[in-house]
């Protein structure tokens, strides 16, 4: 089992590594001065603003503000997490990944998890094989044909059949008690009383896979009517229905991907994939969550809902959109496509083919129109009554949003429809917080300013303190920095000092009286998955809060830099300045 890599080591890849090189061999660069540059890869353009700078090993797209070291272009460019990263770089290198020691207890619950993940492969390879072999198969295949897909289609999704009976599996897989614990810990048998029978009995198999093809669930059809329709996995170990996407396994293995489609069921996606459109993921059973929206927009920049035309639909969809708002950073977009009544995607792509569809999906509404429809809606805006209540509630939203060009346009949009300028529009009071407890008395400091991206970090972090050693030191400085994160290093600070105290003990330890309501409030929202589910997660959050710090560094250093005599600037401002006044560097005298 791999253990943390240690910090030192990235440092020492870093250095090792030259930056124009990892990227020169993905898109083409051309030296200009002493820079290199070419056309951005995250963003659309068609004159280069994407500089490398080979001196400070890093890179900064004037366009769309990407920024950050190697390791960072390669997560970007080549869509993989942390690790895989290093791996890649290290691999290029020559150089073998350290990997720290685990703790006891970190390795027993690995091994538990790869225990489990090894009986749901075996599952999955039996469902597969009785798909094949089942005296009743025909009956399933003609199911599946009558449903328009082809075999094809069927071995591409891992589709599967689960035999009548209820206990299959068991005679197939289990030799031992340990066994026999392992199928109840995967889900995929229940005990009841001193007898156990399967979960799925009779139905079409659908493996749900995560992001590393290894089967974590099952969803499974009853063929024809009855209830329940689907059945799925409970939430298991190694499955958490709110964070996992059906099916994004597939669309991410299917080539190049810039754009993902969420719809609801199993059938929507192969359905689609059936005829050719090979980017759609699906919910397990349940509404779209912030997990699913952060998971998406890591692997693409353009993400489409599929919802009904319904009013359950429409409720759904304004869910989607809000927790979608903190994920909005500039270069990614998200729309809205609402189905006609009683469609749904796969009879859709059945009754108008992969053409009609595609037409829809350009035809999908922007985030941006559904949010201000949304609440303009039923309100006369020649009403000045009817301007402050969109005001006020348009406010609460984009105050949800990251720092940067869209978030500007929002509010200046905002601007347009009530008439207001956008400086006041922002200075309205924001109430999304969860309900702060009784303010207790006593001299209480000015609440900190809040970010959503480091209300996450410092959220997490008070649930998990296991989590700290995700913090290397190099985060820390950072946070240290800003006013809106100084407050993560100290919690950090005191979890280091004393790794054995529960979250309610470092509470106490904290200072800062609002600061410490705040966490409080974090900490009344339950720890739903043990710390390691969440380390994926938390890494990711960490790496979004320092990229966005990284770049709204760059951009107050921009704006700095007009107050900065010319001759007081080193190189690199000088060169920041001429691009900003859009002077080629060639023809500027200095
Ligand atoms: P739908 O009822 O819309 O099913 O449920 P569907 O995908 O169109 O399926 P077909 O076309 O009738 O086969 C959408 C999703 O909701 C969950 C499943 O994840 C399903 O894919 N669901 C639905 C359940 O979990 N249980 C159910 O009983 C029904
Ligand atoms: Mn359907």
């Amino acid at each position: 089992m791999p253990g943390r890599i240690p910090p030192a080591f990235i440092d020492e890849l870093l250095a090792r590594t030259d930056i124009v090189e990892v990227i020169g061999s993905r898109i083409e660069l051309k030296r200009s001065g002493q820079n290199h540059k070419g056309l951005c890869p995250f963003h659309g353009e068609k004159t280069p603003s994407f500089n490398v700078n080979a001196t400070k090993q890093f890179y900064y797209c004037f366009g769309c503000q990407a920024s950050g070291h190697a390791l960072r272009f390669l997560m970007e460019y080549e869509h993989l997490d942390f690790p895989s990263a290093v791996e890649m770089l290290a691999g290029q290198a020559g150089l073998e990944v350290p990997r720290e020691a685990m703790d006891a207890r970190a390795e027993a619950r690995q091994r538990r998890r790869k225990s489990i993940l090894d009986v749901l492969a075996q599952a999955d390879a039996y469902f597969r094989e009785q798909l094949r072999r089942h005296p009743n198969r025909a009956r399933v295949v003609d199911y599946l044909k009558g449903r328009g897909i082809s075999g094809e289609i069927a071995r591409d999704f891992g589709i599967g059949f689960a035999p009548p009976g209820m206990r299959n599996l068991q005679a197939a897989l289990q030799k031992s008690n340990e066994d026999r614990d392992l199928l109840i810990a995967a889900g995929l048998v229940r005990e009841d009383g001193d007898r156990s029978y399967e979960l799925f009995r009779d139905r079409v198999m659908f493996p749900v896979r995560n992001l590393r093809g290894q089967v974590i669930a099952f969803g499974g059809r009853i063929m024809g009517d009855g209830q329940p329709k689907y059945l799925n996995s409970p939430e298991t170990e190694v499955f958490r229905k709110g964070s996992e996407l059906y099916a994004l396994y597939d669309a991410r293995r299917s080539g190049h991907l810039d754009r993902l489609l969420v719809v609801e069921g199993y059938m929507d996606v192969v359905g689609l994939a059936q005829a050719g459109i090979r980017n759609s993921v699906a919910t397990l059973g349940t509404a779209t969550t912030s997990d699913h929206i952060e998971r998406l927009f890591n692997q693409v920049p353009e993400v489409v809902f599929c919802f009904d035309g319904d009013t359950a639909g429409n409720n759904a969809a304004w869910k989607a959109l809000q927790l979608a708002l903190p994920a909005m950073e500039d270069g990614r977009s998200a729309r809205f496509l609402f189905l006609p009544d009683g469609e749904d995607p796969d009879s859709l792509v059945r009754a108008e083919g992969a053409e009609g569809f595609n037409a829809r999906l350009d035809q999908a509404t922007p985030l941006a129109d559904v949010l201000f429809d949304h609440l303009s809606q039923g309100k006369s805006l020649r009403d000045p009554a009817a301007r402050a209540a969109l005001a006020k509630d348009a406010a609460a939203l984009l105050h949800t949003l990251p720092t940067g060009v869209y978030r500007e346009l929002l509010w200046r949009r905002l601007g347009e429809q009530t008439g207001l300028e956008p400086e006041h529009l922002t200075q309205l009071h924001w109430t999304r917080e969860p309900p702060r407890p009784e303010p207790e008395r006593g001299p209480t400091r000015p609440a900190r300013r809040r970010h959503p991206a480091a209300d996450k970090v410092g959220a997490t972090l008070i649930r998990y303190p296991e989590l700290v050693d995700e913090l290397h030191t190099e985060h820390l400085r950072r946070f240290e920095t800003s006013e809106v994160t100084v407050f993560i290093s100290d919690l950090a600070g005191i979890i280091l000092a004393d790794e054995s105290t529960s979250p309610r003990l470092l509470l106490r330890q904290i200072t800062d009286e609002s600061q410490r309501r705040w966490l409080e409030v974090q900490l009344q929202a339950e720890r739903l998955l043990p710390a390691d589910a969440m380390r994926a997660e938390f890494r990711a959050s960490v790496e979004r809060l320092v990229g966005e710090m990284e770049s709204y560094e760059k951009q107050r250093h921009k704006q700095s830099l007009i107050d900065v005599p010319i001759d007081q600037m080193d190189e690199d401002e000088k060169k920041l300045v001429r691009r900003m006044h859009g002077s080629p560097d060639d023809d500027v005298p200095f």
